[in-house]
C-alpha cells in the first residue's frame, strides 16, 4: 500500500493494483490507469488521448472534449458525457462549473463520515488522499478522497463539496465517484436485480452505446428492485480469470449507479445518491458528503473481486466485535406461528430449540401493543400482555433460563394509525397536507427527519433493551417511501427529504448499537429490500429473502455473494411445502443451502416429526463445527445454479480443508455424471474427502475435477449425511430433482 505523489501525478498501490491520476497543465484532474500493478518507472506515455475530430467545444481549448478520461466531471464547460457533480447557483441560477486542481493532502487514517455508515479505522494501517479541486469564481471547492488499506486490494472514494463563496447554492447531484475507462468496449455489466422473494438476482450483458442506469427510487430502501452495486468485466472474463472492477456503494437510500459508452468506446461508471428528486440546499459555509463508494479491480475474475469485497466488509465495515464472533445458530417463530403465539407456546418453541442445539430463540412480530394481525400497532413498543402476559423483561429471563438467548423482532420506523403513536403524534407520519397518504402493509412511514422522533424511537427501543435480557435485535422494515415530504422542512429543503431519512435512520441505528454493543442486530426489509453495505455497518448479517425455498435461495445467495461474505447472509431452514413457493424439498437440502449463510430455523418446531428433529440435530452440530470455516474462509462460485448444477465451495485461509456444496437442480432421464472442481487447494498436499471415498492430490482435484457419484449407496455416511438428498435408489436410472450434498476435503499430507 503507498500513495505516491510524482509533480501533478497521483499513484496510489494497494496490494495488487495501481490507480493513477494526474492534473494536466489545464487543471483538469484526469484519470489515466486503473488496472494491475505497473512496477516503478512506468513512463505513462501510453495514457489516452485527449482530442478526437469533431464539435470539441474550442480547438485550442480541445481538452474539454468527451474522451477525456477525468476523475471528477461535472456538467458545463468538460465534456459531453454526464458528469457526477451538478451544481445551480442561486445569484444567476446557471449550472456551470470549472473544476480546478488546486491542492493535496495525505492522511494516515479512514475519514469519518459524521453521520454516515463508513470504513472503519483498524489496528491495520490505512491511508487517504485528499484532493482538492475548485471553482473559485464560484466559490466551489470539492475534496475528493481516496482511501486504501494494508490488508485490501479496494479503494474507497467519496466527495465533499464546499459552497466557500457567498451565496446559497443548490446541488443537483453529488455522486460519490466517477470512473472513467477509457479506449474499450469490451465491457460487460453484472447488475443484481429482482424484486421481494426473488432478489438479487445476477444480470451479465454487453454494454452497448448510450447510459444503462440502475436505481432505487424506494426513499428508504436500497431495493429489491436493484442492488447499489455493479461489475464490470470482459466478455472473456470467468469466475477465475480475467479483468473484473466491483463498484458498491455504503448507503442504503435512493442509489444509482449508471455507465455510460460513448461512440469514442469510452467507459464512464459512476455511482451514488440517486439525482432524482434529489437537491441539497448549501448555505455559505456549508458543507455535503457524498457516501463513500468502494471499488475493487482484479485480472483473476469475478470470483477475485468477490472475496476482496468480503474481506472489506468483514475487516473494515461491520461493527468490529461481530467480526471474529461466531454467528448464533437461530430459531425464529415467525413462518412456525405467525401472529398466532402466546407465552407458553413461545417457551415451549425455545425449549425445543435448546434441546437441538440451537444457540438463539428469536420472538418475531406481534408481540407489542394490540398486535394480532399486520393491520395495528406499529410504533408502540411495549408488550402485548395478553400474548406475554408477564412482559418482555420476564419472557426473556426464561427463555435464557433454557439455556438459550432470546432475540427480539422491531420495525422501528413504522406507523400504524391504530397505535396509541398515531393518536398522540398522528403528525410523525409521512404524509403530504393534499393527499391521503398512501397504505402499505396497512402501515405508515415515520419522518425520521425530525429530531423528535428519532429520539422517540431511540427511547421506546432502548428501554425494552435496557429491561430485558436480549442478545439479538432483528429490524424489519415493511414498506417503502410514497407521499414523500415532510410537514417540518421548508419548501427548499423538501428534496432534502429522502437523504435526511436515511441520515435520521443512521442516527437511530448508531444510537443504539453503539448504546448496545453486545447485541447482534440483524437488518430486515421484508426480506432483502435493503442488502447493502450501508446497512451492514449497523447490522453485521441481514436477512437474505424471506423467500426460504432452498432450491430459489440457491439462486438468491449465490448473487448475493456477489458483493457480500456468508456471514452477512440470514439464511434459514422452514417447513415445506415452502411458504413462498409452495415447494416440497428435502430437510437435507434445505439445511445445505442454510449452511452457506448465517444458519438458522423458522418452524413450528412442535410440528416437525422425530426424524427431521434428529437430522436437525445433527445439523446444528454440524454448523457449530464448520461455522468459522464457512464464515471467515474463502469462498468461491464453482457451479452457476442456471446451469442446473449449483456448486460453491468455501476453503479455510490456510487451504488444509474447504466444505463443497453439490446441487443437481431438476433431475433428467439417464444425466450421467456430473464433475466438480475444486479450486483453492495446494496442488501439491493430499486430501481426503471421507462423504466420497476419495483421496487425491490438490492439483488433481482442481483439474481432473470430481466425479460425483450416481447412486445414493455411492456416498459414505459421515456426519454430513444429515445435508445429503442424493435421492437416487440403487438400480434406478431416473433421479429425483433436488439432489444435493456437501463433502468435506480435509488436508492429510
Ligand atoms: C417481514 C420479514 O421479512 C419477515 O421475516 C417477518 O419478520 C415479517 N416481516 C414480520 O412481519
Amino acid at each position: 500500500m503507498s500513495i505516491a505523489i510524482e509533480g501533478s501525478r497521483f499513484l496510489i498501490r494497494t496490494q495488487k493494483n495501481l490507480y493513477v491520476m494526474e492534473a494536466d497543465e489545464h487543471g483538469l484532474l484526469r484519470h489515466v490507469y486503473y488496472g494491475k500493478d505497473i512496477p516503478l518507472g512506468a513512463t505513462f506515455e501510453l495514457k489516452c488521448p485527449t482530442t478526437a475530430f469533431g464539435e470539441s467545444p474550442s480547438k485550442n481549448r480541445s481538452y474539454y472534449h468527451h474522451i477525456i478520461a477525468q476523475e471528477y466531471p461535472v456538467y458545463g464547460r468538460s465534456d459531453f458525457r454526464q458528469g457526477v457533480l451538478h451544481v445551480r447557483n442561486d445569484v444567476h441560477g446557471d449550472t456551470l462549473l470549472n473544476l480546478i486542481y488546486k491542492s493535496y493532502s495525505l492522511s494516515q487514517k479512514t475519514p469519518n463520515i459524521k453521520g454516515q455508515p463508513c470504513v472503519r479505522n483498524t489496528n491495520s494501517p490505512s491511508e487517504t488522499l485528499t484532493i482538492t479541486l475548485a471553482d473559485e469564481s464560484l466559490g466551489v471547492s470539492v475534496d475528493l478522497l481516496y482511501t486504501i488499506f494494508e490488508e485490501s486490494d479496494v479503494i474507497v472514494r467519496s466527495a465533499v463539496i464546499k459552497n466557500n463563496g457567498s451565496a446559497s447554492l443548490e446541488l443537483l447531484s453529488a455522486l460519490s465517484l466517477a470512473l472513467d475507462i477509457p479506449a474499450d468496449k469490451r465491457w460487460e455489466m453484472i447488475t443484481l436485480n429482482g424484486a421481494w422473494a426473488r432478489e438479487r438476482k445476477t444480470e451479465r450483458f454487453p454494454l452497448t452505446y448510450g447510459i444503462h442506469a440502475i436505481s432505487s427510487t424506494q426513499g428508504n430502501s436500497s431495493s429489491n428492485f436493484h442492488n447499489p452495486a455493479c461489475l464490470l468485466v470482459r466478455p472473456e472474463t470467468t469466475e477465475n480469470y480475467g479483468d473484473a472492477i466491483a463498484c458498491s456503494l455504503i448507503y442504503s437510500g435512493n442509489h444509482q449507479t449508471q455507465v455510460e459508452l460513448n461512440t469514442f468506446d469510452h467507459v464512464r461508471l459512476s455511482i451514488g445518491i440517486n439525482p432524482f428528486d434529489f437537491q441539497w440546499h448549501l448555505e455559505p459555509g456549508e458543507i455535503f458528503q457524498t457516501p463513500q463508494a468502494v471499488l475493487c479491480y482484479s485480472d483473476e475474475g469475478i470470483g477475485a473481486v468477490s472475496r476482496e469485497m468480503h474481506s472489506f466488509v468483514q475487516q473494515r465495515l461491520i461493527p468490529p466485535q461481530w467480526k471474529d464472533h461466531p454467528r448464533y445458530i437461530l430459531l425464529n417463530n415467525w413462518e412456525g406461528t405467525y401472529f398466532d403465539f402466546d407465552d407458553r407456546k413461545i417457551v415451549s418453541m425455545a425449549k425445543d430449540a435448546a434441546d437441538l442445539g440451537i444457540e438463539l430463540f428469536v420472538l418475531d412480530d406481534g408481540w407489542f401493543g394490540q398486535r394480532n394481525d399486520d393491520k395495528t400497532s406499529l410504533g408502540d413498543w411495549f408488550p402485548n400482555m395478553e400474548k406475554i402476559k408477564s412482559g418482555i423483561g420476564d419472557l426473556s429471563r426464561r427463555v435464557s433460563a433454557l439455556g438459550i438467548k432470546f432475540g427480539l423482532w422491531f420495525e422501528p420506523e413504522m406507523i400504524s394509525e391504530d397505535s396509541e403513536l398515531f393518536r398522540k403524534h398522528p403528525e410523525w407520519r409521512i404524509e403530504c397536507p393534499r393527499y391521503k397518504p398512501c397504505q402499505g402493509r396497512n402501515q405508515y412511514v415515520l419522518d425520521l427527519t425530525r429530531e423528535e422522533v428519532v429520539d422517540y424511537l431511540y427511547d421506546s427501543v432502548a428501554t425494552i433493551l435496557k429491561d430485558s435480557d436480549i442478545s439479538y435485535v432483528k429490524w424489519d422494515k415493511n414498506r417503502n417511501l410514497t407521499d414523500i415530504m415532510s410537514i417540518a422542512l421548508p419548501p427548499q429543503r423538501q428534496k432534502e427529504f429522502t437523504h435526511r431519512y436515511m441520515l435520521g435512520l443512521y442516527r437511530l441505528l448508531d444510537r443504539l448499537t453503539s448504546d448496545f454493543p453486545h447485541i447482534l442486530f440483524e437488518g430486515c426489509a421484508s426480506g432483502g429490500n435493503r442488502f447493502d453495505l450501508g446497512m451492514l455497518y449497523y447490522h453485521p448479517q441481514i436477512w437474505a429473502s424471506d423467500n426460504t425455498d432452498a432450491v430459489q435461495r440457491l439462486d438468491i445467495q449465490w448473487g448475493t455473494s456477489m458483493f457480500y461474505p456468508l456471514a452477512s447472509i440470514g439464511s434459514h431452514v422452514s417447513a415445506i411445502p415452502n411458504h413462498q413457493t409452495s415447494r416440497h424439498t428435502s430437510i437435507q437440502l434445505r439445511g445445505a443451502v442454510a449452511m452457506f449463510g448465517t444458519f438458522g430455523y423458522e418452524l413450528d418446531t412442535e410440528k416437525i416429526s422425530i426424524e427431521d428433529k434428529e437430522i436437525v440435530k445433527q445439523q446444528v452440530k454440524a454448523f457449530k463445527k464448520y461455522r468459522q470455516l464457512i464464515h471467515q474462509g474463502e469462498f468461491h462460485r464453482i457451479s452457476d445454479p442456471d446451469t442446473n448444477i449449483a456448486c460453491w465451495n468455501v476453503s479455510s485461509l490456510d487451504k488444509s480443508e474447504a466444505l463443497v456444496l453439490a446441487v443437481r437442480v431438476i433431475t433428467q432421464g439417464n444425466p450421467g455424471s456430473f464433475n466438480v472442481r475444486v479450486p483453492n487447494l495446494i496442488p501439491d498436499a493430499l486430501y481426503r474427502i471421507d462423504e466420497l471415498g476419495i483421496t487425491a492430490y490438490g492439483a488433481e482435484l482442481a483439474q481432473m475435477g470430481i466425479w460425483m457419484p450416481m447412486l445414493r449407496s455411492q456416498i459414505k455416511e459421515t456426519e454430513l449425511s444429515c445435508f445429503c438428498s442424493w435421492t437416487a435408489k440403487e438400480g434406478d436410472p431416473s433421479f429425483a430433482d433436488f439432489s444435493g450434498m456437501i463433502f468435506h476435503i480435509i488436508r492429510i499430507k
